[in-house]
């Protein structure tokens, strides 16, 4: 009996990730949320900026913000960055998992760049460590005192990354770690900057020293940063369940088009915590959403006018030759344990209840097969999209 370690330990660290990812994600939504929901309080005491009331679950909540610092430090004070750190930790766990350990299945497309499996790797860290010291080099730049121009500099700078990464890595490997760029700036953010001033701060006071004010500030960029990387990241972390975007052509334009639709809806929600209403946000980011969708569907490759319907035979012997390894009720590939999200094609009915699906993933993209170890051809591919097209009749003629 041979033990799924891989799947198991998959299972584990996604649900750690996933659950990590949403308390922190939740906690800094919540923070910008009271940010913009203070207001001057009652009763005056030293230092408070603000407060608010909220009730939740049978109690009232009164909250206070102090702009620089309380008069005097709290016995205990909650800090909020193992969301954060444990987000970032179980992400790269699982990209190296998935992309390293099967560097060779998952990361390497040899069509595009032959690797050795440890140059793979070596590539990919480099980028996480890049995207990092260019981000940090761009906020501390005179480019970072202005949230527009950065942001118009830093969203090119992912561009080109994303096209970059779409030249040498598989699909879902360069968007993977496209995604795995800005978790690490967002993660960094708070590792490197955000609680480490945070830290200074705290000090200065129990020294008895002013404050200083520029840490908070840095702070203050950085966390705005985040803020609108958020529904950017959360999408490409997604974007597996996608073939049409991840694995189209020009997947690299599609995901900078999603990533201003996810910018601009949480710029609409930060301007409404704010106060300000302003509805054509909200449409501009709907818009860039739906013209992400007409562009990319009206650029799919046509099927050729004329490709003749083959013989289910050798439809079969296709799908035996270039999936089957994989797709069936025992795999034979190394690596695979159990048939990939349970579609097996070894039985003809099977195949003729996936047809759909195939056509999506080797025909209309090249995600699959998988590694293309068996090197799929074109013509193969149109081939067997006439027979789908066709009805996807198995047996017989
Ligand atoms: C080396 C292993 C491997 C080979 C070879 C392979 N696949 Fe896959 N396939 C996978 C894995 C892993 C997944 C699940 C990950 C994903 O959805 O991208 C998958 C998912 C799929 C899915 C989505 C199933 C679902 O219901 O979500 C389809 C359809 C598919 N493959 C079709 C094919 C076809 C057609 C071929 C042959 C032309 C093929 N695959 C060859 C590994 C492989």
């Amino acid at each position: 009996m041979s033990f799924d370690f891989g799947g198991w330990a998959n299972l584990a660290i996604r649900w750690l990730h996933l659950t990590a990812g949403i308390a922190w994600i939740g906690s800094s939504f919540y923070f910008m949320w009271l940010d913009s929901h203070l207001r001057p309080a009652a009763a005056v005491r030293q230092g408070v900026a603000g407060e608010l009331w909220a009730v939740h679950s049978g109690g009232f909540y009164q909250s206070q913000k102090f702009m620089l610092a309380p008069p005097e430090m709290p016995a205990e004070l909650h800090w909020f960055k193992w969301e954060a750190y444990t987000t970032w930790i179980s992400g790269f766990l699982l990209l190296s998992l998935i992309f390293y350990v099967g560097a060779d299945l998952n990361l390497i497309d040899k069509a595009r760049l032959p690797m050795a499996p440890w140059q793979a790797i070596a590539l990919g860290l480099a980028v996480l460590a890049g995207g990092w010291l260019v981000y940090d080099a761009l906020c501390r730049s005179p480019l970072g005192s202005s949230l527009r121009a950065f942001g118009l500099v830093w969203f090119l700078v992912l561009t080109a990354a994303a096209f970059g990464l779409t030249r040498v890595f598989s699909d879902l490997g360069a968007v993977m770690h496209l995604g795995a760029i800005i978790g690490t700036v967002m993660a960094a953010n708070v590792f490197m900057i955000i609680i480490p001033n945070q830290k200074k701060l705290v000090a200065q006071m129990l020294a008895g020293e002013t404050p200083d004010a520029r840490l908070g500030k840095m702070s203050k960029q950085r966390s705005v940063h985040n803020n609108y990387m958020t529904l950017p990241v959360l999408f490409i972390m997604i974007s597996n369940h996608y073939p049409m975007v991840y694995a189209a052509p020009l997947n690299w334009l599609w995901l900078a088009g999603l990533g201003v639709a996810g910018w601009t809806i949480r710029h609409f929600f930060n301007l409404r915590n704010a106060g300000r209403m302003h509805p054509e946000v909200l449409a501009w980011g709907a818009l860039a959403f739906v013209s992400v969708a007409v562009l990319s569907e009206a650029a799919r490759p046509k099927p050729p006018a004329s490709v003749p319907v083959p013989p289910f035979a050798q439809v079969r012997a296709m799908v035996d030759r270039h999936c089957v390894m994989c797709h069936a009720a025992r795999p034979t590939h190394r690596g695979i344990a159990a048939p990939p999200n349970g579609a097996a094609f070894d039985t003809d009915e099977a195949l003729h209840r996936y047809a759909s699906k195939i056509y999506e993933r080797a025909v209309a993209t090249h995600a699959m097969p998988q590694g293309d170890e068996t090197g799929m051809t074109e013509a193969e591919r149109q081939s067997l999209g006439a027979w789908i097209r066709a009805g996807a009749k198995v047996g017989g003629a």
